[in-house]
């Protein structure tokens, strides 16, 4: 077998390597456990479907009782995504009295994790922080803040440990940025 044939056509080039998300994840994983040494009840509520990959290293490098939930939303308008959003599958705790880190792959506009945050806000929880394996934040629309981000990254496309270009790419270990030319000679 060929193992540095690279699975996608597509790939531009690795710009954070396996090792790196791996170092980072796991440092991540060590200042969440020292902030909530005290919390009662800690939640790491993901973004479906782009954070599945890095929540499920992050909570292994979470060393205190935790539990896990998911959410979807779609945000809409054109191929930018907007300040509104659909809930398409609404997590199942009831995260009242729950320490919520809301957990997403990717910031962009900011108008996603913005708009959870506050929907999350309504539903009370005993606290609320953000954390975001990647951050593109030059391209930022809205004043927001990510308690735990793993990299700030230049204006890109990415994909790669659960990020994907229209469902692909989320299977790649590491992140690498999509070449949209190739992209586009391929699937139009
Ligand atoms: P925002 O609302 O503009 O911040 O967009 C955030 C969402 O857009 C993320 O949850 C991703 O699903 C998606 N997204 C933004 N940039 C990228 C990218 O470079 N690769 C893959 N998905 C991205
Ligand atoms: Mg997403």
């Amino acid at each position: 077998m060929n193992t540095t044939k690279l699975p996608y056509d597509f790939i531009g080039k690795i710009i954070i390597t396996q090792e790196q998300i791996q170092a980072r994840v796991a440092e991540l994983g060590e200042q969440i456990t020292a902030d909530y040494q005290d919390s009662k009840k800690l939640l790491l509520l993901g973004l479906l479907r782009g954070s599945v990959v890095f929540i499920t290293d992050l909570m292994q490098k979470v060393h205190l009782p935790m539990s896990m939930d998911f959410m979807s939303v779609s945000s809409y308008s054109g191929t930018e995504s907007s300040g509104f959003i659909r809930i398409d599958s609404d997590h199942k705790t009831n995260i009242k009295d729950w320490d919520v880190i809301l957990v997403d792959d990717i910031v962009d506009t900011g108008y996603t994790i913005q708009a959870v945050h506050r929907l999350l806000s309504d539903r009370h929880p005993h606290s609320l922080k953000t954390c975001a394996l990647l951050d593109k934040v030059p391209r930022h629309k809205v004043d927001i803040h990510i308690d735990y981000l793993g990299f700030e990254i230049p204006d890109y496309f990415v994909m790669g440990y659960g990020l994907d270009i229209d469902e692909k790419g989320r299977n790649l270990p590491y992140i690498a940025s999509v070449d949209l030319e190739k992209y586009k000679k391929l699937y139009g």
